[in-house]
């Protein structure tokens, strides 16, 4: 394999070294590309771009690949659990079992937020969608620990904010829920595992006793380690750009929110569930919307469908598929728009229009099945999803600042008007 690559512009060459990865990627390193030839490079949406050298997730959309750490998501999903899986992911190896001990009581000591949290949760309106106020609570932690502004803070106050982070996350979430429906909040139960305490402050009211069903934990525990981390997507690639201006934790985590929300990210999940509903109350014909999502006049796309990188099947939607089958079978539930699903999926990847495209099912077609038969609101899918990646985006952000990476400053072709003189507002028009 050539160590370079020849660029050749207005007849003159230029050769640009090559950069070889652990799985053999290779880049091509233009770091010096303006400096010596004048011209930038131009790739909207960065599909072609590498934007860090990362040893965090592999993933190989052709092949359907996807490891962390280089451990594959399938045994990872059958064998670990979501502690177990951040620590890896944060840390770069499966912890010991004093690590794993250690990590899990460090996290289960910080689940309590401050008490004027609820000051802030109190000012949202009870339609606030929980993914803006899971960015807002999380972003208000640089009010209450001003310390994690201070971007060059020994490794130990790192530590102990991804701990809180780690802890406090569905602490947030619960309490944006319950903020959504009136129930006045749970505190977190430290005597639980980390699923079952969120479902605890989930779902728990006052006036009875709640007991968690480990069936639905252990399934939420499955889906938080599918969830947990995907090489430089749309919210991970937000953490690194916010998180190198050395801006803290807990503001890049809370950018990384925001980005996740979009409906073409994280936000398909809620959008799945939505048009599956459409197509049941349309009285269930997908062949009627598979072509109304391949009508170019149409807007409308078949949601949890499609990937910027697998072009393949996305491994974890085939993981997600059976649990789905599993959980709802263990559960007693019968839901219609799995049947639905199925249908929709087999008339797309039998479609020349899907084929061609290399269009399959994403982690996001069957997850909000599974959200809904362990008892989420829809609304609350994303806010899953978010929980679940957390761990990847801390990942990230930590191997950008021990890498002391540059901040992130893309350039651009400029397509605007050439110098032109200024007008007085009287002869304008
Ligand atoms: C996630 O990057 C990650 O890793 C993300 C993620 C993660 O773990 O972080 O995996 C999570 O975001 C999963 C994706 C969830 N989003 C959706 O399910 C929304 C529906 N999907 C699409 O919007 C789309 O597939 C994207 C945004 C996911 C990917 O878009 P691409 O790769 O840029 O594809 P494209 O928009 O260039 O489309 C290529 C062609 C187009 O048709 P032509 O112009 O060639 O005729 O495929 C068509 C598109 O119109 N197409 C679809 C489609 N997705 C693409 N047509 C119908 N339905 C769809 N879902």
């Amino acid at each position: 394999m050539s160590k370079t690559a020849e660029l050749i512009i207005d007849g003159k060459s230029y050769t640009l070294p090559l950069v070889v990865g652990t799985e053999n990627e290779v880049g091509i390193d233009i770091a010096e590309l303006l400096e010596k030839t004048g011209a930038v490079t131009l790739d909207l949406g960065y599909k072609n771009t590498g934007a860090t050298k990362s040893a965090i997730t592999f993933l190989d959309g052709d092949k359907g690949i996807l490891r962390y750490r280089g451990y594959s998501i399938e045994e990872l999903a059958e064998k670990s659990n979501f502690l177990e899986v951040a620590y890896l992911l944060i840390f770069g190896e499966l912890p010991t079992q004093q690590q794993y001990n250690t990590f899990s009581h460090d996290i289960k000591t910080h689940t309590l937020v401050h008490e004027d949290v609820k000051k802030i949760l109190d000012g949202f309106p009870s339609t606030a969608h929980p993914m803006g106020v899971l960015a807002s609570l999380f972003c208000s932690q640089t009010a209450f620990y001003p310390e994690s502004l201070d971007p060059n803070r020994a490794v130990d106050g790192v530590y102990l904010s991804i701990v809180r982070s780690m802890a406090k996350m569905p602490t947030f979430a619960a309490w944006a829920y319950k903020n959504a429906v009136g129930h006045p909040v749970n505190y977190p139960d430290n005597s639980l595992d980390y699923c079952s305490r969120f479902l605890k402050m989930m779902f728990a009211l006052p006036a009875e006793q709640y007991e968690v069903d480990p069936v639905v934990a252990s399934a939420l525990d499955k889906l938080l380690i599918l969830h947990a981390d995907h090489e430089q997507n749309c919210s991970t690639s937000t953490v690194r750009i916010v998180g190198s201006s050395k801006a803290s934790i807990y503001s890049s985590l809370s950018a990384g929110i925001n980005a996740l929300w979009g409906p073409l990210h994280g936000g398909a999940n809620q959008e799945v569930i939505v048009m599956l509903e459409q197509i049941k109350k349309d009285g269930g014909d997908t062949e009627k919307w598979i072509n109304k999502a391949k009508d170019k006049n149409d807007p409308f796309r078949l949601m949890g469908f499609g990937h910027r990188v697998y072009k393949n099947f996305d491994p974890r939607a085939k993981i997600i598929k059976k649990a789905a089958d599993d959980v709802l079978g263990k559960l007693g539930i019968n839901d219609p728009v799995l049947e639905i699903a199925q249908k929709l999926e087999e008339a797309a990847l039998k479609d020349p229009y899907f084929v061609e495209r290399k269009l399959y099912p994403n982690v996001d077609f069957y997850s909000g099945i599974i959200y809904r038969a362990l008892g989420l609101p829809t609304d609350l899918f994303t806010v899953m999803f978010a929980m679940g990646r957390l761990p990847g985006w801390i990942a990230q952000w930590k191997e950008m600042r021990e890498n002391k990476e540059p901040i992130g400053r893309p350039r651009q072709i400029y397509t605007g008007a050439t110098q032109r003189a200024y007008v007085p507002v009287g002869t304008r028009g």
